[in-house]
């Protein structure tokens, strides 16, 4: 199976969880995409929902699929939250943020009861870290900022690069919030607590990618012999 199809298939299962009246933090990425898609029909079968999106991208997605809206201003107790990530480790840690989108996701899902992630079970991982961790920082000071999370990152006891996130064309990539993400190649991170601490010291830091204790559950599925297997 593709990694499109072992996708639609999480996103499927997370579809039952859904319930008439509930209120919804849809995540981003091309996971949350495919759940985007199966909730549209849904609602177009007559399911009332409304949903909090994580993303300009996501708002577009949903709106195209003809879902009601609202913001967490207007709806700021949500029921549950699907969402997608990068990596998911045995205690359901994550790395998020592959999109740029882990401010809004983060809040979303810390104003959620539940949030349950969806992913091609390729995303579960031993120790977190092989994927890149995402810092979005403040546009000011970004130097200094750069060079204190490098610092963070060592005394978290990782190593490795720390690299602005560029755009297609070379300019740095500026996020829905309008600030900039320092990538942290690190390989694998020994002590996810510890770091996000000594991210949080750093005055510049807006938000990092390392969700932990948020998510409640996962939805992984993985190829069985041409069929999705989903748990
Ligand atoms: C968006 O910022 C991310 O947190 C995504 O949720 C994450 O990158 C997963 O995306 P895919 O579902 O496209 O792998």
């Amino acid at each position: 199976m593709s990694g499109p199809d072992l996708r639609r298939a999480a996103a499927a299962r997370a579809l039952d969880l859904v319930e008439p009246g509930m209120r919804l933090g849809i995540g981003t990425g091309s996971t949350a995409n495919a759940f985007v898609e199966l909730l549209g029909e849904r609602v177009r079968g007559g399911l009332d929902i409304v949903g909090v999106p994580t993303s300009e991208a996501t708002h577009a997605a949903a709106t195209r699929a003809g879902i009601r809206l609202a913001t967490l201003d207007e709806v700021p107790e949500l029921d549950l939250t699907i969402d997608g990530a990068d990596e998911v480790d045995d205690t359901l840690r994550l790395i998020k943020g592959g999109g740029a989108a882990l401010l809004r996701e983060k809040i979303v899902a810390f104003a959620s009861r539940r949030m349950v992630v969806i992913a091609d079970a390729a995303k579960r991982v031993g120790t977190l870290g092989r994927f890149p961790l995402p810092i979005e920082v403040n546009p000011f000071g970004l130097a200094a900022t750069h060079r204190a999370v490098e610092a963070a990152v060592s005394r978290a006891g990782c190593a490795g690069e720390v690299a602005l996130r560029r755009t297609a064309d070379g300019a740095p990539l500026l996020t829905d919030g309008g600030h900039h993400i320092l990538d942290a190649h690190l390989g694998r991170i020994p002590d996810p607590e510890a770091l996000s601490a000594a991210l949080w010291a750093v005055p510049g830091v807006v938000e990092h990618g390392l969700f932990l204790g948020i998510a409640s559950a996962a939805i992984l599925a993985a190829d069985r012999d041409g069929a999705a297997e989903v748990t």
